[in-house]
């Protein structure tokens, strides 16, 4: 069985972190969200991992991941180009795919036992779970246990079981994919796929999930994917250097990082090379690589590599790559994009 990630996509809402690179790239907990994604396949057993890259810099994606060995799977690149629907992504992968196959929308985060999809038993398999706003969604609706009808973001409140961004297929979904016509968005929606499976007298196989899970779609969703994932996960682990500071909890400090003057309160990531000078750094923040912080407080935030930050409080904030942010003030919910440069 292989996977296969989705890595194309606009990223719309999470402009203008995405005006330079695909969401899924953007980190929670020190990695990309694709890479939590691609870690919980590999830790599920499989091996064999397609990438379906979109046209939001790919290269980057390719030069993240590279043949995979880094992380213990193969990789096969996949390219979609313009995002024309999940099914048109699902399509594109006919020829290097088995007889089943997971797919899994790589800016998801849906902590599940994914070993469990390898015994599917109908033509399709997906997880649902229960939303306050099926709206935004792909939902389904269940009669008798079984699936009788999918709906891709529904105008009429017909379920609120959410099509959560994991699925299990076998290879007859892509003669359903082709007889499929665009949505009203323009795009060939893998829900009305799966709908198709239902006309054809299939089944689609279902489960409920209770926990919490994300689409990361919105800042919003990354503060709060990252600190999921920094509860769940984080462990202490402290190898940079810390000098006269305090050092509270599960916080992650990767090698290289100096700590000065300064109180860090977990969860908490701070990745390589990082300095933390004269500054507070509190709970469910991820701090990047090669960043420096003097002289601020940071709380519940997402900072990503080679950033500056000098005298400032940020709270439920995210700030992109090389960006610089400087000169007082107490901001919450602040979101800079990448090489941006803002005095506040
Ligand atoms: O998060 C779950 C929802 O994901 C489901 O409930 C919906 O049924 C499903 O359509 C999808 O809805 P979104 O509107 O959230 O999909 P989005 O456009 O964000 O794309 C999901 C992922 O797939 C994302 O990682 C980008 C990638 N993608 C998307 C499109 C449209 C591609 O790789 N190619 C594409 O053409």
């Amino acid at each position: 069985m292989e996977a296969v990630i989705l890595h194309g996509g606009q990223g719309t809402r999470l402009r203008p972190l995405t005006h330079t690179g695909p969401k899924q790239l953007i980190k929670v907990a020190g990695k990309p969200v694709s890479q939590w994604v691609l870690e919980q396949i590999r830790d599920a057993g499989i091996r064999d991992v397609i990438i379906i890259l979109g046209d939001n810099t790919p290269t980057r994606v390719v030069d993240y991941y590279g043949d995979g060995s880094r992380f213990g799977v193969r990789i096969t690149y996949v390219y979609q180009g313009k995002a024309r629907g999940l099914a048109d992504a699902v399509y594109k992968v006919k020829d290097v795919v088995s007889d089943r196959f997971l797919v899994y929308l790589g800016d998801n985060v849906v902590p599940y036992d994914l070993s469990k999809f390898s015994s599917f038993k109908g033509s399709a398999s997906i997880l649902l779970a229960k939303v306050d706003n099926p709206n935004r969604f792909g939902v389904a609706v269940i009669k008798d246990g079984r699936v009788i009808k999918l709906v891709e973001k529904p105008k009429e409140p017909i379920s609120d079981l959410a099509l959560v961004g994991v699925y299990g297929f076998t290879r007859e979904i892509f003669d359903v994919i082709e007889s499929l016509k665009p949505s009203w968005r323009g795009e060939l929606e893998i829900t009305d796929a799966l709908q198709g499976l239902i006309d054809r007298g299939r089944e689609v196989d279902y489960e409920i999930v209770q926990g919490w899970w994300k689409d990361t779609g919105t800042p919003r969703d990354i503060l709060e994917a990252n600190a999921f994932l920094l509860d769940r996960y984080a462990e202490r682990k402290v190898e940079g250097v810390i000098e006269n500071s305090t050092i509270d909890g599960r916080v992650i400090i990767e090698k290289g990082a100096v700590i000065k003057n300064s109180v860090v309160r977990g969860p908490t990531y701070i990745g390589r090379d990082t300095k933390i000078v004269n500054s507070y750094v509190g709970p469910f923040t991820s701090v990047g690589e090669q960043s420096e912080i003097t002289d601020s407080e940071i709380e519940y935030s997402v900072i990503l590599d080679r950033v500056k930050i000098r005298g400032v409080t940020l709270m439920d904030s995210l700030i992109g790559n090389n960006a610089t942010v400087e000169k007082g003030g107490r901001w919450q919910k602040l979101i800079i994009g990448e090489n941006s440069s803002v005095i506040l």
